[in-house]
């Protein structure tokens, strides 16, 4: 199983790819819907590209399908599989979604935060494998261990929830960065200031419980200075609105467990 090729040349596969290389494994071709994508990531890896979905390897032992979900449907028919083993790297897609293109399937969810130019240590990212067939389970987890200490097995409905609880954690939090950074330049305040409360706030919830960890004036139900804020942003369309209702989460979350 060392032959592969890789559907999609985004930032899960750009990652991906370049830790299973440098692990040994033969990247033999990278598939993308466009010229650019494809190139640059098979430059990277000094290998084969295409574009069209008839050229695709059918060399490879095993396909990576790292593809925006909402695209998986229009691509994946496209490509004869026969019957090597296809998986898919979603969160929140079940298995069954590509079950029709191969007789071996299977998904490899690395639960993580990818950009294509920031290098990530894969041995310390947890990946979430499942299959059908429990010689494509081991495979897998076969595979995940070359790059990566933390490998579990997990079905698609728990794989679901583990996705939902990152884009909370991560994806939403990382918005709201976003909305900081902006509030502080509308006053020239770099965002730098900011970063030791990032850096301290990531840092307390790995000690201690984050419900427990939660202050500002939401928790303490500071009704003045939350009025005080919500006509501060009046500048900011709709932060208002967001400001109110993650206040209002606090709050009730918090009254809840008193
Ligand atoms: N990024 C993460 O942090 C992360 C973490 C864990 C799992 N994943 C999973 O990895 C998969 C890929 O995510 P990603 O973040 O790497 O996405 P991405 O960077 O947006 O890359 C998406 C890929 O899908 C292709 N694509 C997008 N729209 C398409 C369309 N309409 N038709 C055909 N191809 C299309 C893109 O092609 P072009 O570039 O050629 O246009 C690109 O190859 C998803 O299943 C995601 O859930 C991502």
């Amino acid at each position: 199983m060392n032959k592969i090729c890789f559907i999609g040349a985004g930032n899960l596969a750009t990652q991906l790819s370049v830790s299973l290389q440098r692990e040994g494994f033969a990247i033999e071709q990278i598939f993308s819907r466009t010229e650019k994508t494809a190139g640059e990531l098979a430059a990277r890896l000094n290998t084969e590209f295409t574009c069209d979905p008839e050229a695709i390897t059918r060399e490879a032992d095993m396909y990576f399908v790292a593809l925006k979900d909402a695209a998986f449907e229009k691509v994946l028919h496209k490509i004869d599989f026969q019957d090597s083993l296809v998986v898919h790297c979603s969160g929140s897609m079940p298995l069954s979604v590509i079950s029709g293109c191969s007789a071996n399937t299977g998904v490899f969810y690395p639960l993580q935060t990818f950009s294509k130019t920031r290098e990530v240590d894969f041995r310390s990212v947890p990946v979430f494998v499942e299959s059908d067939s429990e010689g494509n389970r081991h495979m897998l987890i076969r595979v995940a261990k070359k790059i990566a200490e933390h490998v579990s097995v997990m079905n698609s409905e728990k794989r679901k929830i583990l996705h939902i609880s990152a884009v909370f954690a991560c994806n939403f939090v990382n918005h709201l960065y976003t909305l900081s950074s902006e509030i502080l330049n509308s006053k020239d305040i770099p965002f730098d200031v900011i970063k030791p409360l990032i850096e301290e706030t990531t840092r307390k919830v790995q000690v201690m419980d984050p419900e427990k960890a939660q202050t500002g004036p939401a928790v303490r139900f500071d009704k003045k200075i939350i009025s005080d804020h919500v006509e501060q942003l009046s500048g900011f369309p709709g932060y208002a609105e967001l400001y109110n209702s993650l206040s209002k989460s606090i709050f009730e979350h918090h009254q809840k467990s008193k």
